[in-house]
């Protein structure tokens, strides 16, 4: 690929030269250390800013219908299994898709946020905008975390406009999760290494009433992956926005 340059420019064509941006030009962050997903809104001086291209107008230079398609259950239920393989098929099929999977984001944006409740929560929280963002991008994104408390998946699902936000419980019994256990996690946490591990010493609300489960003692995840695309289909999610 072609190397870029990586000299600064400022828009009437003067180089910066070799220096640095240098500090943020806000200084010290304003707004204190409001991580939680409890925390008071604390902008009440920022005010929405009206952009003219819309999501409309990115969905249609995609030719598609954007969605989040929010993957919850146990830990080694196979969220991450049948993501992927959602998003292959999606691809190859010319979607333009982004699988947000929790613990890659746990790497990045989520590296500050450990297990406990008020972590998990903000964990949601943060996955839940992203995927809004990626939505209104143009995007289906494929957000594939535990999300084990049925109060933040119902408020991602608020962050979206009704038919967007498509809810697929991996419907996974803890006993056959364990019995998998592809990361070791309910072996250590078995052992006592491992604390407030979901559906162990923290708890997993089961969803009511997602748009999709999936049985995985009965699918293979090929089966449920072609599901899951089954249901886009016969909702009008793949058609041309
Ligand atoms: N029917 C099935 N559907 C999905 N996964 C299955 C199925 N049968 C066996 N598996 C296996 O179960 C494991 C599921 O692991 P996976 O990493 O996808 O879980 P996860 O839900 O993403 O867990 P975590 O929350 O820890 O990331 C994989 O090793 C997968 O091959
Ligand atoms: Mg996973």
């Amino acid at each position: 690929m072609e190397q870029l340059s990586t000299q600064r420019y400022a828009i009437d064509g003067t180089p910066f030269g070799e220096a640095p941006y240098g500090e943020a030009p806000f200084g010290e962050a304003p707004f204190g250390e409001a991580t939680s997903a409890l925390a008071p809104n604390l902008t009440p001086n920022v005010h929405w800013q009206s952009v003219e291209i819309d999501k409309l107008a990115r969905a249609k230079l995609k030719a598609q219908r954007p969605a989040a398609l929010w993957l919850t259950g146990l830990s080694g239920a196979g969220k991450s299994t049948i993501a992927n393989l959602v998003e292959q098929k999606l691809h190859a099929m010319g979607r333009h898709t982004y699988l947000l999977d929790g613990d890659n984001v746990r790497h990045g944006l989520c590296k500050d946020l450990g297990f406990s409740a008020a972590d998990r929560s903000e964990n949601i929280r943060r996955a839940g905008e992203v995927a809004r963002l990626m939505v209104d991008a143009g995007l289906i994104a494929i957000v594939a975390f535990i999300s084990p408390f049925r109060a933040e998946r119902e408020a991602a699902r608020r962050l979206f406009e009704a038919g967007e936000f498509v809810e697929i419980f991996v419907d996974t019994p803890l006993a056959v999760a364990e019995a998998r256990d592809p990361k070791g996690l309910y072996k250590k946490a078995r052992r006592g290494e491992l604390k407030n591990l979901t559906g162990i010493d923290s708890p997993y609300d089961t969803p009511e009433s997602p748009e999709l489960r999936i049985d995985t003692t009965r699918l293979t995840p090929e089966d449920a992956a072609d599901g899951v695309v089954a249901y886009l289909r016969a909702n009008g999610l793949l058609r041309v926005a």
